[in-house]
Formats: C-alpha cells, structure tokens, sequence
C-alpha cells in the first residue's frame, strides 16, 4: 500500500457528545493536565480489580485510565464495513471512525488513472525489452543485473484523512475509571462514577446491522444530563470539512467528497433514546453547514451510525471502465439505518454477541492460562519478558487476533495493512516516519500493505481456527485483481492467459509494476498472485465447499496458473534444461536475478494445486492439466543447498550468512507453504548441481532450511524491528519443531513489538502494522497442530500433535480446529503429554476422502480413510 494510500483509508471526523448540564468542555487531555496540576490525581485507583462485568475468564482487556495514544491505547472495534477506535473518554469520548473504501486517489481523483500500467501501444516495446532483460540476466556472470527500470511505470499519489471524536461530559471529579474490550462479546465499555452516579458507555460495532452504535446510560440516576452529539473534522491536510446536516430530527448526516474531484462519503449518525427527546439543529451561518444532536430526559441514550461510499469493487473492468465508481451511497445508508432502527438497545446488543459469538465460538484453544484479574493488561504488558513468557496473556493474544481478523475482514474489502483502523488523527504514517525512521527503504517497507507476506498473513489463521471471514478477500482479487491484471500480463509480459498483479496493491487495480522510490525489490512481485492462490485452495481444501470452488476458487487459480505456464522460460544461464522465473527478485531483497527460491517454490505448489483441484472443478480442459504437469516436471523447484549448508535464495548460490534481512522468502515452503515441510524426493529431488545428480533426502532439505532460519537472526536486522517477521519465524521454528526457539521468538515479538492496547508495532516507536496480530494465532496453532498440505492429494496427510509444545503450555485444549480434508479436530494435552484426539469428518467429503495419518512424540498413533461422517477418537498414546 503506498503511503497515502493508508491514509486515505481512513475517516476521521469529530463526534462531539456533551452534556451541556456542565461548566465548560475541556478536552479530556486539557482537563487531565489540569487536574494533575492542581495535584488531583483521577482515574488510578490504589487496588486494580478487573471491573465488575469484565470476563471471569479473563478474556479482554482492561485499563484504569483513559487512551491517549491513538496507536498504543485506543481500544478497536469494527464490522467489516466500519471501524473505530476509542479512548475510553469520561465527560468527552472521542470515537474515530473508518470506512473500509474510504480512500483517495485512484479513477477518482484522476480520470486517466490505470492501475499503474503500461499503455497499449507500448507491448511490442516493452516485450523487447523484456526480452534484452532476461538475455542480459542469463549472460551476466553472477546471473544479476542491477535494475529493470525501462519495464516499471510511475507510482501514483494518494492522500487524505480525517477525523471522528465523540465527547460527553459529567460534573465533579471521575473516580472507580475502567475501560475495557470484552473478547466474549466483542463490546467495548468504559465505566465511571461521578459522585454517587455511576455511567457506563458501551460501542460496538455489529455486523448484521452494518452500523456501529455507543449507548450510554448511569446506573443511579434516572434521567441522564443533557446530551449532544456532533461531529467535526479536524485539522486534516488535505481533506475538506463535510456537510453535516440534519436528515431528520435526529439524525446527522456527514457527507462530502474526498477531494474535487474524489470519491464521496457519507455517514448517517442517529440518536434514539427511549423517554426522552431528540432534536436535530443546524449551527446558524456555518459554512460547510454544521449541526448538532441534542438528547433531553433520557435514561439511556444511543447513537447509530452507518457509512459508505461510492466506490464499488464490481466496476472495475473494462465494461465499467475501470471506475470503480458506484452510486451515490445514500440511499443504501438510509435504508441500513432504518433496519438498524430498534426500540430497544437490548435487541441490538444481543443481536450483535449472537452475532459474533456465533462466528467466533465454533474453535477454542486454552493453554492451561491462569487469569490475573488483578493487573489491567498495559501492567501485564510491561511485566512480560521473551522467553519466560506469560499463558495468560498469550492466550489473550490468540483470541485478539481473531477478533481483529473478525471486526476487520467481514465487509466487502479485506482486512488491510492496519486491519480497518487507521489513524489520521497523529498520521503515524504520513508525519511520524519521518521522524522515526531514517532510511527510505524503512518508509518503503512499511507503507505498503503488501502482497509478498503482509495481506497473506492476514489470514494464516482464518481456515484453521475455522474462522469464516475470506469471502472478501476472494471478492477483492478477483474483482480488483482479475481484470485489469489480465491486461498487465498481456502489456508487461506479453502473456494473453490470466491474470497478473505485483508487490504493491491497492482497491483501484493497482496491477502495475511500479517505479520510483520503489524500486524492483518491491515491485518486481508478478508471484502475489500465486500466493494468493495458496489461500483460494486452503479455502477449498478445509471445507470442500465444491460450488464455491467451481464458481470463484478455481477459475482464479487456474488464471493464475495459466499466466505462470506462459511466463516459465528456459534457464539459459546454468543451461540446465529447467524453467525458471526471470527476472526475479526475492521479496524486498535487492539482486534482480533468475529462478528466485520463492518464486519457483510458489509456483510448484500452484501447479499441483491444478492436478489436486482440477477433478472437483469438473474443468475439462486436459490440454491445460497436461501442460501444467509437464512444465511442472521441468521446472526448477527452488530448493537447493549452498555452500555453507543454506537453503539457497536463489539458484546463484550468493546468499550471505550474515543476511538477516526480515523476510523469509526462500522458506515460503517451510511455513505457511510446504515445498520444504512436505518435501518428497521423488517429486522435487533430481537436479543437478555442479554438474552432479543430486537428490536430496528429506532431512538435508530440512537442515539447510534450520541453517538458513538460525542465519536470519530474530527478527531485529538492521532493516527492520517488526512483529510480522518475528511471528513467521516463530511460525517456522515451530514446523521445525523446534519448541525453544519458537516460544522464544513469539514471547520475543510480545515484548518488543506489542503496545499497551496488544497493537503490533512495526517498530518498537509506534508504527502500527497488523499483519502480527493476526498472524500471531497461526503461529501459535503451529506449535500446537501440523498439518501441511501435500503435493498430491492422493499422499497420505500427515498430521502432528504437540509438535513443538513449550513447557509454559504444558496443559491445555484445543476444541473445533479444521484441517485438510473436511476435517473437524479436537485434543488436549495435559503435563506436556496428549491425552485424547477426536477426530471428526465432514459429511460432504465424497469423492475427496483421504489418507489420513496421525503423529504424536515421533510415533503414529492413529490412521483412518477420511469417509463422510467418520469419527475417531485416540486417547491412548
Ligand atoms: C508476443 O506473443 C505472441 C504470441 O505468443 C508472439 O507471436 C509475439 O512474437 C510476441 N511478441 C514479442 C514482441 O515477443
Ligand atoms: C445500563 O446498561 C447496561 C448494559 O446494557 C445494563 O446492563 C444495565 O442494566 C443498564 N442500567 C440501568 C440502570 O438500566
Ligand atoms: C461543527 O460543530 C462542532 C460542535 O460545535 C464543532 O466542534 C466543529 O468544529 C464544527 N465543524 C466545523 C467544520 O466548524
Ligand atoms: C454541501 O452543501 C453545499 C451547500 O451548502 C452544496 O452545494 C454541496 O453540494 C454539498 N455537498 C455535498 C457533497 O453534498
Ligand atoms: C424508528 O422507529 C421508530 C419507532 O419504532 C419510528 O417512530 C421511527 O420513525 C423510525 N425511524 C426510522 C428512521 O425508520
Ligand atoms: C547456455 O546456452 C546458451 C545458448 O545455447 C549459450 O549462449 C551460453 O553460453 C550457455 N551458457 C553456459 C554457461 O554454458
Ligand atoms: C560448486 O562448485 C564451485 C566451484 O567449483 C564451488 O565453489 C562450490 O562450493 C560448489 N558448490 C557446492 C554446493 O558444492
Ligand atoms: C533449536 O534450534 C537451535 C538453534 O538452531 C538449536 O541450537 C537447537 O539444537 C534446536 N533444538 C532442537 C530440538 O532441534
């Protein structure tokens, strides 16, 4: 994502809510320093309990004051569609709000945008070009050469933010102060008394209703102070004040465009309390038009909001022109709105926890965890040290993750870089970097939501932890992906099959090879697809839903496939007879070069998808699957062994052992792939190195995939302190079954990556990147659970409990895990020894049944044919 275009994802306005009853609004912030001025000390109270109503399991977060730091602090909520984040104010709430396709940029700020591409009377050129590349990478001595820049095209601009804060006020001092997020509910409280009254304010944002809602009420008094509600935009470069007008009496309506021209955005915000009156007014003489909710003699009041935009996924091909442009999103927003419209809160509160505890509560996991419900959790945070490490609060994390995947990924658009939180309000992404980070590669790095890892890690989890939330992200590649990539094969590479995308995306089909300040180590990705593609056949390969794959699964992968059959050519440099990629370029690594470990690995296991899914498509195409085989059979298969015993990155044997660069491409195989974890002799083995047949043993491949993850180092290069790289090194040593340095990367990533609010930082100075929360589950499971893919469906699957179990989860569970196959699993550990596994078939398996074999401590324990309904349950071992 470029730097911008996070930004543009976001809107921030101001939702101002005040008790007019009080003397003066001072901002939270204002009267804090005041009252710590005068020596008043608010909101710590001597003996932190959890507060009454916080989960007795622990499951939540909890704080004695209030946020302040936006990307530390706040707590977030989210449906998809929308998102917030709260401080957890008393008298004033600030509540900042996204909407998912809120972005600048793109067809909509600029008419002759093309997604970063060529125009088509540049092919013929540019297939020369293409063509004087690979020669001179096949003919350079070291197999490199230094850019490609004739072949990339000029980056785009985006831009734009703004800001929601809601505000309520009470009089005297505030004591008994907690906030929290309840992960059973997925609701967020703040609680305070003020005097002898005590409020309580509830958000959320819930899915069904595709609004997010605040309610408020007290618990001793019966009429509520006099409560407004407004919103405001503050100072945010770039974006215009909306309108804010009254729809009706009690509702504000917040609209404008981006920018001129830009895309248009509206929120519907409606006051409802039961008892009491609303009244809509507009602030006379304000220009844009302002204006106010006022809520008189209520006892509980709430306010709904809805949002949207313009932009619509579906018009994003040619017969659309590309515009992704839509209709106006208003009257789809009334219409929300009003469904939204109950009389009583209750009903939407518990729509919403039936909501979510359904999509959530299928998968279980506990890891023996004892709750401290004595120590808010930024203490738990600050107490915790690698390797020593803390159940509980790990456990915690685990069930974070999912509830970030599940606010951020269930509306049409996939979860992003920053999930659908981003801030506008302190612009860590456009200010700060500046100030924090001094290379532009960092800057680089970080401001893309990138498709060599970031979007990917996103969903490591989803499909195991039986997590229904990728639909989106299947909408999004092929409606934003397909189209205009299929004009960038056939423009870029000449290539009239699928469909193609690079290292950098956005919502608008950004399928261009891009130039600038981004140079080929980012750009040079033509795999993000096939990457993606691994999750398309996870997807299938979990639920064997077979009309999801005959629909959208497999007419992506085999585009995919198709651009890659075309795009394999002949290695004439090692002139080994072998297909290789070139130009290529391991992700963000610098030498442009041929045959990329994770490039050819990648592809491998795109090809055998097509074998394993090409019955249940009832594709008859065999021309195509005959082709596909075949070129897979001479194809490079990226794994080779160098000369200090690495896993090469590239078949150039030039990696260094002191590379201890963030990503680990070349091990895309060991995790979350399996051309490594799963290797077969027989299939990848075969090659010839210095002029010898060579046909490496399991083990050897395994070794040299240790030796080059020990080489990487933990996660803290000198290019980047991130939690992603540490949560996929914590995942990998954990395939390698290696419990020590597993536990020690994961507790390693809490400590120095994790802010009080259990944000992952990209730096430890407050860059927020969520691709570690929400890959952090996966790593967990992988300690826990191996289940690999295979090359070949019709090769028995191995599955492995406790494989790198550590001894501070000695004891635990884990209930409703799906792995290949249709298969349901459940099993439990105790004193670091299993004690029961249960494993459960789908019935819709037919015609997919499989071999199924179970490890446990180095033996097997279990073996079954996978039939329809077939249950197992192992309990001696
Ligand atoms: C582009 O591909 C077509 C079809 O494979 C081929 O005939 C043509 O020569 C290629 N163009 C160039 C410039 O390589
Ligand atoms: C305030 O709202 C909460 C949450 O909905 C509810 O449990 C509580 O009973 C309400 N208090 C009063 C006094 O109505
Ligand atoms: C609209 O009114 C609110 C509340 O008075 C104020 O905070 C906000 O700044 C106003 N908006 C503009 C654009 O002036
Ligand atoms: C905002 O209000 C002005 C009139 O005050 C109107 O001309 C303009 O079209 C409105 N903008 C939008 C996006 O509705
Ligand atoms: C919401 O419901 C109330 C009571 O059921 C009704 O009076 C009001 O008109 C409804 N408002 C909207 C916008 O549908
Ligand atoms: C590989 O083959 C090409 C074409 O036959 C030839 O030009 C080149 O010199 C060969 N390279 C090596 C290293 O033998
Ligand atoms: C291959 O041969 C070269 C040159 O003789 C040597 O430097 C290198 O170590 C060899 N590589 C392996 C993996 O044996
Ligand atoms: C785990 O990895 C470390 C570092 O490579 C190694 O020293 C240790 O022997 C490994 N442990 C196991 C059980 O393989």
């Amino acid at each position: 994502m470029e730097l911008f275009q996070v930004l543009g994802n976001s809107l921030w306005a101001c939702l101002l809510q005040a008790s007019t009853t009080l003397h003066g609004i001072l901002p939270y912030s204002v009267r804090e320093r005041l009252l710590s001025a005068l020596g008043i000390v608010t909101y710590v109270s001597l003996i932190p309990s959890a507060p009454p109503g916080f989960p007795s399991s622990g499951n939540g977060l909890w704080y004695t004051t209030p946020g302040t730091v936006w990307v530390q602090e706040f707590l977030p909520i989210g449906n998809g569609y929308l998102g917030a984040m709260l401080p957890g104010g008393t008298s004033q709430e600030v509540t900042q709000l996204n909407i998912e396709s809120l972005w600048s940029g793109g067809p909509f700020q600029d008419p002759s945008y093309n997604g970063g591409n060529h125009l088509p009377s540049q092919q013929s050129k540019i297939a020369s070009k293409m063509q004087n590349i690979r020669e001179a990478i096949f003919a350079s001595p070291t197999g490199t050469i230094d850019n490609i820049d004739e072949i990339m095209t000029p980056g785009d601009t985006y831009g734009s933010a703004g800001h929601l804060v809601a505000t309520l006020d009470s009089t005297g001092a505030v004591s008994k102060y907690a906030r929290w997020l309840d992960l059973d509910e997925a609701v967020s409280r703040t609680t305070w008394s003020d005097g002898s009254t005590t409020f309580l304010r509830e958000s959320f944002c819930s899915h069904p209703l595709q609004a997010c809602v605040q309610y408020l009420n007290s618990t001793t008094s019966h009429v509520l102070p006099v409560v407004t509600y407004a919103y405001t935009v503050a100072g945010i470069d770039g974006l215009p004040a909306p309108n804010v007008t009254c729809l009706d009496d009690r509702t504000l309506s917040i609209r404008n465009y981006v920018s001129i021209p830009g895309m248009l955005y509206e929120i519907l915000a409606q006051a409802q309390a039961p008892g009491g009156l609303v009244s809509c007014s507009a602030v006379s003489g304000a220009s844009p038009p302002n204006a106010t909710l006022t809520v008189l003699g209520a006892s509980e009041v709430w306010i709904s909001w809805v949002g949207g935009t313009n932009y619509d996924m579906t018009a994003g091909n040619a017969a659309a022109k590309y515009s992704f442009q839509g209709p106006d999103p208003h009257n789809n927003l009334v219409a929300l709105l009003s469904s939204a419209n109950r009389t009583s809160y209750a009903e939407i509160l518990d729509g919403h926890i039936k909501d979510y505890t359904s999509l959530v509560t299928p998968f279980s996991l506990s890891l023996g965890q004892t709750p401290d419900l004595d120590a808010p959790t930024d203490q738990i945070l600050a107490g915790y040290r690698t390797s020593v490490g803390d159940a509980y609060l790990e456990w915690v994390l685990f069930n974070y993750g999912r509830y970030l995947l599940a606010s951020s990924a269930r509306g049409t658009l996939p979860a992003n870089l920053q999930g659908v939180w981003a801030d506008g309000y302190s612009n860590p992404w456009g200010a700060d970097y500046r100030k924090h980070l001094a290379s532009i590669e960092k800057v680089i790095l970080i401001s893309k939501p990138d498709s060599n890892i970031n979007i990917q890690m996103n969903y490591w989890a989803a499909e195991l932890s039986n997590l229904d939330v990728t639909q989106s992200l299947f909408d999004y590649i092929e409606n934003t992906w397909g189209p205009r990539g299929a004009y960038t094969a056939q423009v870029l590479y000449n290539i009239s099959e699928g469909f193609v995308t690079h290292g950098e995306m956005n919502i608008f089909g950004h399928t261009g090879m891009k130039l600038g300040g981004n140079s080929a180590q980012w750009a040079n990705y033509p795999e993000s697809n096939a990457w993606m593609m691994i999750h398309a056949w996870d997807h299938f390969d979990h639920t064997n839903d077979v009309k999801w794959w005959k629909t959208q699964g497999w007419p992506l992968v085999k585009s995919v496939a198709s651009f890659h059959l075309e795009k394999l050519i002949e290695d004439l440099h090692f002139n080994d007879s072998t297909l290789v990629t070139a130009p290529c370029n391991s992700p963000e690594q610098v030498p442009i070069t041929l045959g990329c470990a994770h490039a050819q690995q990648l592809i491998w296991q795109l090809f055998n998808t097509i074998e394993n899914g090409f019955e249940a498509a009832g594709d008859t195409d065999v021309a195509f699957l005959d082709a596909v085989i075949s070129k897979r059979q001479q194809m490079d298969k990226g794994l080779r062994i160098g000369r200090w015993g690495q896993l090469q990155e590239w078949k150039v044997d030039m990696d260094k052992p002191d590379d201890t660069h963030r990503h680990l491409s070349h091990l895309i195989g060991l995790y979350p792939g399996y051309a490594i974890a799963s290797y077969s002799p027989e299939l990848q083995g075969g090659l010839i190195v210095n002029g010898t047949f060579t046909r490496y043993t399991k083990e050897q491949i395994l070794n040299a995939a240790q030796t080059s993850l020990f080489h990487r180092g933990i996660g803290r290069g000198p290019d980047a302190d991130a939690g992603w790289e540490k949560v996929w090194r914590a995942a990998a040593w954990a395939q390698l079954a290696n419990e020590t340095e597993f536990y020690k990367e994961l507790t390693h990533t809490i400590e120095r990556n994790f802010a009080p609010n259990l944000f992952s930082m990209y730096e430890s100075d407050g860059i927020f990147q969520i691709d570690a929360n929400l890959g952090y589950p996966a790593a967990v499971l992988n300690a826990l659970l191996h289940a690999p893919d295979i090359a070949n469906i019709n090769v028995p699957l191995q599955v492995t409990l406790l494989p790198a179990l550590p001894l501070a989860w000695s004891t635990g569970e884990i209930k409703g895990a799906r792995i290949r196959g249709g298969i349901t699993l459940d099993f439990a550990w105790h004193d670091g020894t299993l004690t029961t596994a249960t494993f459960t078939v789908d019935h819709n398996v037919a015609g997919r049944e499989r071999d199924v074999i179970v490890n446990y401590d180095g033996q097997v324990v279990a073996q079954f044919r996978s039939h329809g309904g077939y249950s197992q349950t192992v309990s001696s071992f």
